[in-house]
């Protein structure tokens, strides 16, 4: 069995996406893959309530514990290793984890550590994604799946959405119309990954 670990740190609306395509298209049977825990950051993240009503392991590595080590990026980042290399997975999927993650962390995931990313990359990597977009005029906004490597956002791509920049968008309706796609090519990319 190929088990998936999902991370989130808030309110987990990709992960349930792929958790109830996941039970929806019975990947268990059809992919032999299951998605084995959902791990966040933050222990008040509202998509662990979720998880757990649809009976998957979780698990909390808070960032905060290691503020006081000499190293605690480093130190973070090898407890939510170990925490995730319980369940060896097949990929580890990012859904709105708000956590830069160190090179050694997606150098010992490398070919299984897949992002969502709120953007047509390669524009507007990083925060902030929508209000740029409307800022520099797009007519045309979007999210991108891809790959992690060592340089934030910048990974080979997997899929895209495109969305249409309305003249009245905020970047709350226009975050709003990229989410909806969002839910639909994630679940759609690791489906492609896992028959690959
Ligand atoms: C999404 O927009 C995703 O692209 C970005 O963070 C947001 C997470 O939303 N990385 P959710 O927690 O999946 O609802």
């Amino acid at each position: 069995m190929k088990n998936l670990v999902i991370l989130i740190s808030g309110s987990g609306s990709n992960m349930a996406a792929i958790v109830q395509t996941a039970q929806r298209e019975d990947w268990a049977h059809r992919l032999n893959a299951r998605v084995s825990a959902v791990i966040s950051n933050r222990a008040d993240a509202p998509g662990l309530a979720f998880a757990q009503s649809h009976g998957m392991e979780t698990a909390v590595v808070d960032h905060k514990a290691f503020s006081n080590h000499a190293t605690p990026r480093e130190a973070f980042d090898a407890a939510l290793m170990a925490e995730i290399d319980r369940h060896q997975p097949a990929l580890v999927v990012l859904a709105g984890f708000m956590r830069i993650l160190t090179a050694g962390f997606v150098a010992h995931y490398a070919g299984r550590l897949i992002n969502i990313h709120p953007s047509l990359l390669p524009a507007f990597g990083g925060l902030n994604t929508h209000q740029r977009a409307i800022d520099a005029g797009c007519r045309f906004a979007g999210a991108t799946v891809h790959r992690v490597t060592a340089e934030l956002d910048h990974g080979p791509i997997l899929a895209q959405a495109v969305v249409p920049v309305l003249v009245d968008d905020t970047a709350q309706s226009l975050s709003a119309r990229v989410l909806a796609q969002e839910h639909l090519i994630y679940p759609q990319a690791i489906r492609q990954l896992l028959l690959a």
